[in-house]
């Protein structure tokens, strides 16, 4: 998809988008609405009359559900968004020419990946030199946050280094006209581009935050793209095709954004951030985070400005992480061949939340040892709580897996807590500061040296002969 606008026009004509031509209030009221319809599993809004913002648009709810994601991305599966660069490095080497001239091709397209650069981008049509925060239509979304929010903004960064890009989704808290709070949380890439300007003694670092792109730019935005792999190329990857980027003030952002503000964050200057009605659906307490002066903002005639709501799920950030899970599972399964699939729960919160993981066993201490590699792996380090099962467990039946717990779990041998570790900063639950403890669960079935000696017991399975015999003779009755 070209641009958010191409993006709703297709929502439009699969009948998931809903114009909105009532005038709205970008003051608690667009986001009541846009809660009530994400919550009733309704359409995308295009709210076409912003109060006190005549000329501007807001939309919301574009990631409605995953296979609404899956359309808007033009793919089969989700998971082959992973695969278009994990497939590539994970076959083997090419023999016959057909082989040879299908690898070439595959490797090739990594390479139509490169971001494109050109002069110009559309959100170049119109810019405000101050006051930019008050003159565009940024939503106050619970009553007792501590002001409006930009909350799906893509916070763009250059790495010291490496010169990569980092474009990272953090909610921006608007103090005044041109002041905010930049909220990347410490273990994310922005916060570490940061980090290493402060520590080189550098007062600031220029940073754009871009508002509404093609769905798969707006999604990169919260994909846990390790480092150092640049966003930018990534978000080529998601979208199957070359993101195209403009030069601003040495940042590269995507040019096909509606709005884009830029300025700078002080490595020095600390401010109060929340509180903030979470996604954990709870208010995240005031925390210091840095402070982001606006310098311009530039704006598409005729803008569209996308905002999202957080807050008890399921919201539209549930379907972001469903299916971030699924495209990462080729990842996962990369560097963790023996990890078959992955469910990590909406209601158990996306990032830090609850993972359960179905692996094929082969060895004493395997599920140990997938839930050490994976806390130890990118931003699944924020993941609370991790259930190991076999792999002909489905993980997104829970049934299933409460089954396996319960039938497999041994508490004093097969429950794993790790005291004092990584976790998420916005778990109220842990001590302050992204510092908590892991919940490890091995619920898959125990080789003789795991379960004292014993062996395992068989499972039960009908005799087959009785098997062909109810078959045939019960089929009349529907059994
Ligand atoms: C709606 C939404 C809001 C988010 N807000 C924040 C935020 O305020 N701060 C933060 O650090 N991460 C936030 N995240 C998670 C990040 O986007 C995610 O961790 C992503 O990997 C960050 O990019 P990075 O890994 O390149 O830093 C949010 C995610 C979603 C879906």
């Amino acid at each position: 998809m070209k641009d958010l606008r191409e993006a709703l026009r297709a929502l439009e004509s699969w009948g998931e988008l809903r114009r909105v031509k009532a005038q709205v209030d970008p003051h608690l009221e667009v986001a009541e609405v846009a809660r009530r319809v994400m919550y009733a599993r309704g359409p995308a809004l295009l709210f076409e009359n912003v109060k006190g913002f005549p000329g501007w648009r807001m939309a919301t709810n574009m990631f409605r559900s995953v296979e609404t994601i899956r359309k808007l991305l033009g793919v089969e599966r989700l998971e082959e968004i992973g695969e278009r660069l994990t497939k590539p490095l994970s076959s083997p080497p090419p023999m016959g020419l057909g082989e040879k001239v299908q690898t070439l091709y595959e490797v090739l397209k990594i390479g139509s990946y490169t971001p494109k650069k050109v002069g110009r981008g559309a959100f170049e049509e119109n810019v405000i030199e101050a006051n930019g925060f008050d003159r565009t239509p940024i939503p106050k979304t619970w009553p007792l946050d501590a002001g409006r929010y930009i909350t799906y903004g893509l916070t763009v960064t250059r790495d010291p280094d490496k010169g990569i890009s980092n474009m990272g989704l953090y909610r921006v808290q608007v103090i005044d006209g041109n002041r905010a709070a930049m909220h990347w949380q410490v273990h994310k890439r922005g916060h570490l581009a940061w980090w290493k300007v402060k520590e080189r003694g550098a007062k600031k670092i220029k940073a754009a935050i871009v508002v509404g792109s093609d769905p798969g730019t707006m999604l990169t935005g919260a994909m846990p793209v390790p480092y150092p792999l640049d966003k930018l190329l990534f978000a080529s990857v998601v979208r199957g095709s070359a993101l195209e980027v403009v030069e601003l003030d040495g940042l590269l952002v995507p040019a096909n954004a509606e709005v884009v503000y830029v300025g700078e964050v002080d490595t020095e200057v600390l401010v109060d951030e929340g509180p903030f009605g979470d996604h954990t659906g709870y208010y995240t307490p005031p925390a210091k985070f840095p402070q982001f002066r606006l310098e311009r903002v530039y704006y598409r005639s005729d803008p569209i400005y996308y905002f999202t709501v957080v807050g008890k799920p399921l919201l539209e950030d549930a379907w972001i992480g469903k299916a971030i899970e699924r495209a990462f599972l080729p990842f996962m399964k990369m560097f963790m061949p023996e990890v078959v699939d992955v469910n990590m729960p909406p209601e158990g919160l996306f990032t830090g939340g609850i993972a359960i993981v179905s692996i094929k066993k082969r060895y004493p201490g395997h599920a140990k040892k997938v839930m050490m590699g994976l806390w130890g792996l990118g931003l699944f380090s924020l993941v609370k709580v991790i259930v190991i099962v076999d792999h002909d467990v489905n993980p997104h039946d829970i049934g299933q897996v409460f089954y396996a717990i319960s039938t497999t779990v041994d508490p004093q041998r097969d429950v794993l807590v790790v005291p004092y570790a990584v976790t998420d900063e916005l778990d109220h639950a842990a001590m302050p500061g992204g510092y908590g403890s892991k919940l490890g669960i091995d619920a898959t079935r125990k080789m003789k040296v795991e379960n004292y000696g014993q062996e395992w017991p068989q499972e039960v399975e009908p005799d087959p002969e009785t098997v062909e015999l109810v078959n045939r003779r019960w089929r009349e009755y529907g059994i």
